[in-house]
This record gives C-alpha cells, sequence and structure tokens, in this order.
C-alpha cells in the first residue's frame, strides 16, 4: 500500500513546559489535508505551535485560521483589520491620536475569551513589528498545572465553578471612566465556567482559572475565592511551567486557549509593536 506523501516537517521543542517549532511549512502556500493533519496534531500535543519567517496576507492567515474552526469577531470591533473583521489588531500603533489596535492585550494572565459562553479554542498571533526588548508572551501549561496539584487540592477543585467576565481594566479606566460601549457589555454578561476543565480533543483535564478573567469562585465568599484563584494562578506560572516567547517579526504563533494562559511582559511604549490575531471559537467548556 502507497503511503501518503505529506510535507518533511521538523520539529523543535521550544520548552520543557510546552510549546514546539515547526520548521519546513510556509504558510503563503496551499497546505494539503495531511500536512494540515500533521499541524493539528502538533498543536494538540505541545499547546503551542510556532512557525516563523512566514509571509502571509491577512487573506491567508485567515484561510488557515479557519481550518480549525470557525473564527470569532473580537466584541472591540474598534480594533479590527478595516475589511478583516476576524482580524484583531494587538498594537500600539495611533491614527488620528486614537490607537488602532487593543494595545496591551495581556498585561497579566489569561487565557482569550474567557468572559464568554464559548471562549476560545486557540488565537493565532502574526507579528508584523516589535519592539527591540521587552514585550515577550509568556505562556502557561494549564495541563501540566492541573496534574501537579496536590491530591487534596484537586479533590477540592472538582466539580467547582468560577465567575468569569472582562478585566476590570478593560470595563474602567484608572479614573473611573466606562470604557466599553453599551453594545459590548451587552454581549458580555458574567459567565460561570468550570473551574477544572476537560479538553474536549484530548481528554485531559487542566486548572481554568486566570488573574485577569476569574472574579470568584461561586459558592466561596469573595475574599476566600479571590485568594484559592491567586494560589492556583500562583501555582501554574512557577517559572517551570513557563514558555517565553521572545518575538521577531513574521512569527506566526498559535496557542490552545483550553490548556494554557498567557501573558505579555513589559517594554517601552515608544516603540512600536503591532500584530494581527485571529481568534478561533471553541466549545462551552465543560
Ligand atoms: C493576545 C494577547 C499578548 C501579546 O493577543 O491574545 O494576549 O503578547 N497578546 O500581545
Ligand atoms: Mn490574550
Amino acid at each position: 500500500m502507497a503511503l501518503r506523501e505529506t510535507t518533511d516537517v521538523t520539529i523543535r521543542p521550544l520548552s520543557a513546559a510546552l510549546g514546539a517549532e515547526i520548521l519546513g511549512i510556509d504558510l503563503s502556500r496551499p497546505i494539503d489535508e495531511a500536512t494540515f493533519a500533521t499541524i493539528h496534531r502538533l498543536f494538540l500535543d505541545h499547546s503551542l505551535i510556532l512557525l516563523r519567517d512566514q509571509h502571509f496576507s491577512p487573506e491567508q492567515h485567515i484561510a488557515f485560521s479557519r481550518r480549525f474552526g470557525d473564527l470569532a469577531i473580537h466584541i472591540f470591533d474598534q480594533f479590527l483589520l478595516p475589511g478583516h473583521p476576524e482580524i484583531l489588531r494587538v498594537s500600539n500603533k495611533r491614527k488620528n491620536g486614537a490607537l488602532i489596535g487593543l494595545a496591551d492585550a495581556g498585561k497579566y494572565w489569561h487565557s482569550d475569551l474567557a468572559y464568554m459562553k464559548r471562549p476560545s479554542l486557540g488565537s493565532i498571533l502574526y507579528s508584523l513589528e516589535i519592539p527591540p526588548e521587552g514585550g515577550n508572551t509568556l505562556f502557561a501549561n494549564m495541563t501540566r498545572a492541573y496534574d501537579t496539584l496536590s491530591h487534596d487540592m484537586k479533590a477540592r477543585l472538582e466539580g467547582l465553578t468560577a465567575v468569569n467576565r472582562v478585566a476590570e481594566g478593560r470595563r474602567t479606566s484608572a479614573d473611573g471612566r466606562i470604557l466599553m460601549s453599551k453594545a459590548q457589555l451587552a454581549k458580555t454578561p458574567d459567565v460561570v465556567h468550570p473551574v477544572i476543565r476537560t479538553h474536549p480533543e484530548t481528554g485531559r483535564k487542566s486548572l481554568y482559572v486566570s488573574q485577569s478573567h476569574t472574579d470568584r469562585i461561586v459558592g466561596m465568599d469573595e475574599d476566600g475565592g479571590r485568594a484559592l484563584i491567586r494560589e492556583l494562578v500562583a501555582h501554574a506560572t512557577r517559572p517551570d511551567n513557563i514558555y517565553t516567547h521572545l518575538w521577531r517579526p513574521h512569527d506566526v504563533l498559535m496557542w490552545d486557549n483550553r490548556c494554557t494562559m498567557h501573558r505579555v511582559s513589559p517594554y517601552d511604549r515608544r516603540r512600536r509593536r503591532h500584530m494581527h490575531r485571529t481568534t478561533i471559537e471553541g466549545d462551552v467548556p465543560v
């Protein structure tokens, strides 16, 4: 029987915690089914995949992303790429004084769209301009975070749920102004998700709480719930559970929002940082 030909791909692990770089793929060229199946499997196995030196158009970015599922149109519609609402600009560039993108997408640990009833499966971020220093993106492996909890803690978390919502810093400014429109607020009522979720494709359990989006634990008093969330985030973000991505222009980085969290490290805000992100819709967490 003839073996189906696949593109020769080589992979390079990015850290002990998670992530793999895939070499030998050019996303500006057609990706056949067998090659896509390999990319998809590597994504599930490593929770984060990196493809460097990619030169592709917004249309190609969107088309590649769609192979993983339907795309979410981000609620912050003022930051969408004109003509391509599937692309969210993660950028500190300005036009007529106003930011054209989400300038600090994620100073604090989070998983994308955890504040939606159906959060994201994964995000694909494509770097166009990066500052000379800082602005790295850190990723934590939430499956490993769950696996390394004590037996007692696992038992305590079983069946717990938490209220998730848009991060306070996005809702109101430091001086108390409401930053979201009525329509944006209407699309983002508080949602309840399990504290431990089971990955719909791998069947593995992960912790699903974050600094930005998890507000309180259902059935616990506010302080007790927040202390537990802090403890879990601290456990999940120990240095040995993290991959830190140092960006180069034209990196395509895709992460699994169902089993990782991420945040961006500080950088000089006078330096330009400009990226395009697509967001794939996921399942209701269970
Ligand atoms: C994001 C995000 C972090 C970064 O795009 O979802 O959180 O490094 N970005 O810009
Ligand atoms: Mn994010």
